[in-house]
């Protein structure tokens, strides 16, 4: 019997096991074994893998996280990685291998898909920063889940007469924060792609006070930075994928906001709870058809490619392409943002 293997790497996101799911429905149904790999690259170095079949995936389609488990291991940083990972692949018989991951995990799976493992790729992260496709799974999930506690923080903002700062994450891209801002109806959203220009933000803060406002709300994603000054992190340290922890610019810019305009300031620092608990329709039924066709994928042996959305199909793009570059806020959406500014 033929088999496929999967895991999923880097940073957990709602609508995993979806994937997860939907390749051993496919994969049973069309006749392979699937071998559920844990916790990433780390499971496949370390050969840590079990079989799935129907009774391990019942009940997982509206869990959060990833059954599997997940890690930031890079093969390639790790001492004989590489050659762990080819050799513990061989030796579970893996016909192919579904790699479920952002631009770190699936980078690896371009680099190992040319040393031969056959490999197909599926795209997901809450930071919707892939370029080949449309959507990325989770990244709904997180902007509801931003959406809401905006919409919480606007009560409270407005009972005290703050500003209330809330920082997103989506690391160096502002998709989170933008649509979060926008659905949740944000007076300022600030994004890495344009840098913080402190006398724009407080001028539009005074402009909506001068109209009678008492409150705001300001979005920023945790990748923005100043327009002078080095950027605010959380950690210089970088991981094996070279990223540092970024995180802390809510609380630099309340601090800012609160000297220069004189307004109470409180900051709320969204974190993890974007990426915990169960997934929108959306993130499942998008995790779905990517299981699905990556299934259908190695069964034509279409292999070095990822499954990526485009418009409302389901297609294909090399995994090469797929992280040669990230997909960032044009400055043509964030002008359309800037309406409701202030
Ligand atoms: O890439 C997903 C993400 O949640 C980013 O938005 C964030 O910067 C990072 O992962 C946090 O990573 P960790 O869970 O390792 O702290």
């Amino acid at each position: 019997m033929a088999k496929i293997g999967i895991l999923t790497g880097g940073g957990d996101c709602p609508g995993l096991n979806s994937v997860i799911r939907a390749v051993v429905r496919k994969g049973i149904n069309d006749g392979y074994e699937v071998i559920g790999i844990k916790n990433g690259w780390k499971g496949l170095i370390e050969n840590e893998s079990g079989s799935l079949n129907l009774q391990s995936i019942s009940g997982i389609l509206p869990r959060g996280g990833t059954i599997l488990g997940t890690s930031r291991t890079n093969p390639y940083k790790k001492e004989l990685g590489v050659e762990k990972a080819i050799v513990n692949y061989r030796a579970l018989g893996l016909d192919a291998l579904i790699v479920v991951g952002g631009e770190d995990t699936l980078g690896v799976a371009a680099k190992l898909a040319k040393e031969g493992l056959s490999i197909v790729g599926v795209p997901k992260t809450i930071d919707n920063d892939l370029s080949a496709t449309d959507y990325t799974f989770g990244f709904d999930t997180a902007v509801n889940i931003a959406t809401e506690c905006i919409d919480r923080l606007h009560t409270t903002a407005e009972s005290h007469h703050r500003i209330i700062v809330v920082e997103v994450m989506g690391r160096h891209a502002g998709w989170i924060a933008i649509e979060s801002g926008i659905a949740g109806g944000a007076d300022v959203i600030l994004i890495p792609e344009i840098p913080i220009d402190m006398d724009e933000v407080c001028a539009l803060l005074k402009k909506r006070h001068a109209r009678g406002k008492t409150f705001s709300i300001v979005v920023v994603a945790e990748g923005a930075h100043f327009k002078e000054g080095p950027a605010v992190l959380q950690e210089q340290k970088l991981d094996e994928f070279g990223h540092v922890r970024l995180g802390g610019i809510g609380e630099a810019l309340a601090r800012e906001i609160e000297k220069r305009t004189g307004y109470e300031t409180r900051v709320s620092v969204l974190g993890h709870i974007q990426r915990g608990g169960t997934p929108t329709a959306f993130d499942r039924v998008l995790g779905t058809r990517f299981g699905v066709k990556a299934v259908e994928l190695i069964k034509e042996k279409k292999f070095g490619q990822m499954v990526a959305l485009s418009g409302n199909k389901i297609i294909s793009v090399s995994l090469e392409t797929a992280t040669g570059k990230l997909k960032t806020v044009d400055p043509e959406y964030y002008e359309l943002a800037k309406v409701f500014f202030g």
